[in-house]
């Protein structure tokens, strides 16, 4: 990816804010208003705790260096976790600052998903937004695509992407994949389905889109140019942008980094494909860093994280978990990382940037998950978020800012697929302990799957001692005994508070052929012939 388009969007995103808006919408004085911190959250997709160089700087690896130099300017996360193992629930999570018991996304949007993130939730772009915000989304949404459930419509002024995962949709040159996936049907008549083809698991009838705002630009999009293709639709809208000055901004950039297929600058050999997505990455959140840096540098803060853990079925394409194996898993087979509640599954490096702000070269071990985005951003801008419901997110203000270490004592791992129904909070973080009333693999590289084990009594293991989750506690000893007390009494509160919040929402899952985007439904793979 090129680097020069972070650096032209992120400018041309801080000048259109400011055309749009020079009206304030609620009377605070442009003064006021600067004062807000900037806010830019770059979420990667699948991406490895084992990713990060620096969580693993014995190894002495260098494919991350702009994260590294980010983590020794501010400070990195090391049990930072993702509110669950999958994309549609972690991304819902983190914008509603709730769990999917809660906000209803519990599994993931499919291709002809009729809704998405329910309309009943309030979103974090939405509550910057009615403060004055410039609120930008660049890349994957997968919260829904129809209608009032794009982004446009959940909070953000501006976006471009794509409106789900990167191998949801063919294109005409596939990206590296396992199995490889065919390119899209060029000619003949359009038939959409919405299942995955029989032949290797991908989805081949419906190009992959891409989307500004709320329409269609390309389809199928071309991958080895997404870049390319941002940075024209933003040279269009934003060269015109005359602006005087500033107004606060929300940048959420979800790159389709590291999720396959992927489609890295230079065709490298295949065992290295991998890794030159890893560094092309690491530059991109470079570029940003660095137009930041040249812009409102003391007054804005990155956050980076990842939505989940590596898709191990994936194999060579697949990131690193570093120590966090789940070997009690792998040693009855199947994976233990994305869609698991081991901890390779959603623990997920993170780097919080703010020069000034967040003292450099700092490393915090507090327990923390992407919910807290949500309360953190909302008490940086001042923003008191509706008290009509029920949150799951801590404010991390003072981990960040002060050095404070207490993070959740509780944190709950909803199921992602591998175990059991779909939200359901069966694995529990207190302290060093982590409990299992249910355990489940996911697809590893291979085929080998496990099926999902009720523990009664739970699993618990000490992440301290046995950080690759291999030896469960003996249940007769005093350590255990007292660690299930507590998180038995904890998890029940927890459930009897979800089950009496009159603020929860349901999703609708149902899906239809005529959700599906289709930029020209009488062409092959819904191929758009006039704009693509
Ligand atoms: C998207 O929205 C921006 C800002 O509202 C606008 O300038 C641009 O023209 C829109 N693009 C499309 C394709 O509608
Ligand atoms: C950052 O901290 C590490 C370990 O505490 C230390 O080895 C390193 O030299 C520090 N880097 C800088 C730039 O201060």
């Amino acid at each position: 990816m090129a680097e020069g388009f972070t650096l032209f969007l992120l400018s041309g995103m801080l000048m259109c804010g400011l055309l749009l808006h020079t009206v304030s919408r609620h009377g605070a004085s442009v003064a006021e208003r600067r004062k807000k911190p900037n806010f830019i959250i770059i979420l990667a997709d699948d991406i490895g705790w084992g990713d990060l160089d620096a969580n693993q700087h014995e190894k002495k690896i260098n494919n991350t260096p702009y994260l590294n130099l980010m983590a020794e300017r501010g400070q990195r996360l090391t049990d930072f976790h993702s509110p669950a193992s999958t994309c549609s629930p972690s991304r819902a999570a983190i914008l509603t600052g709730r769990y999917g018991l809660r906000n209803g996304v519990t599994h993931n949007f499919a291709v002809g998903s009729v809704a998405g993130l329910p309309l009943s939730e309030v979103t974090l772009p939405q509550l910057l937004q009615k403060e004055g915000y410039y609120t930008a989304m660049i890349g994957k949404w997968h919260l829904g695509h129809n209608g009032p459930y794009g982004p446009t419509n959940r909070g953000f002024d501006y976006y471009l992407g794509i409106p789900y995962s990167n191998d949801m949709g063919c294109t005409d040159t596939p990206g590296y994949n396992w199995p490889p996936c065919p390119p899209c049907d060029s000619s003949g008549p359009q038939v959409i389905r919405l299942k995955r083809s029989v032949h290797g698991g991908c989805y081949s009838k419906v190009g992959l889109p891409l989307i500004e705002n709320s329409s269609i630009v390309q389809q199928p999009l071309d991958l080895w140019t997404l870049t390319e293709q941002y940075k024209s639709c933003c040279n269009q809208d934003y060269t015109q942008c005359k602006v005087q000055y500033r107004q606060p901004y929300l940048l959420y950039i979800a790159l389709a980094h590291m999720h396959v297929p992927l489609a890295p600058p230079l065709p490298p050999d295949d065992g290295k494909v991998y890794t030159a997505s890893l560094r092309e990455m690491d530059s991109l959140v470079g570029a940003v860093k660095s137009a930041s840096d040249d812009t409102d540098k003391d007054n804005t803060l990155i956050w980076f994280t990842g939505d989940n853990g590596p898709w191990e079925q994936k194999c060579q394409y697949a990131g690193s978990v570093g120590p966090f194996m789940g070997k009690w898993q792998t040693s009855r087979g199947g994976g233990s990382a994305k869609r698991t509640t081991w901890e390779g599954g959603h623990r997920v490096p993170a780097v919080a940037y703010w020069p000034g702000r967040i003292p450099a070269n700092s490393t915090s071990s507090a327990l923390l998950s992407g919910m807290d985005i949500f309360p953190t951003l909302l008490s940086l801008a001042g923003v008191t978020p509706p008290s009509d419901r029920r949150y799951d997110g801590i404010d991390a203000t003072d981990i960040l800012l002060h050095g404070e270490q207490t993070g959740h004592e509780f944190l709950f791992h909803p199921n992602s697929g591998a175990a059991g129904r779909f939200g359901d909070l069966q694995s529990v973080r207190s302290g060093k302990h982590k409990a299992f009333y249910i355990t489940g693999a996911a697809e590893a590289c291979g085929g080998a799957t496990g099926r999902p084990q009720l523990h009664d009594p739970p699993l618990i293991f000490d992440l301290e001692c046995d950080e690759s989750e291999e030896t469960p506690l003996k249940t007769e000893t005093p350590e255990y005994q007292a660690a299930a007390q507590r998180i038995a009494r904890r998890r029940e509160k927890l459930l009897w508070d979800i089950a009496t919040d009159k603020s929860v929402s349901a999703a609708d899952y149902s899906t239809d052929a005529s959700a599906a985007p289709c930029c020209e439904p009488g062409q092959a793979a819904c191929r758009c012939h006039t704009l693509g």
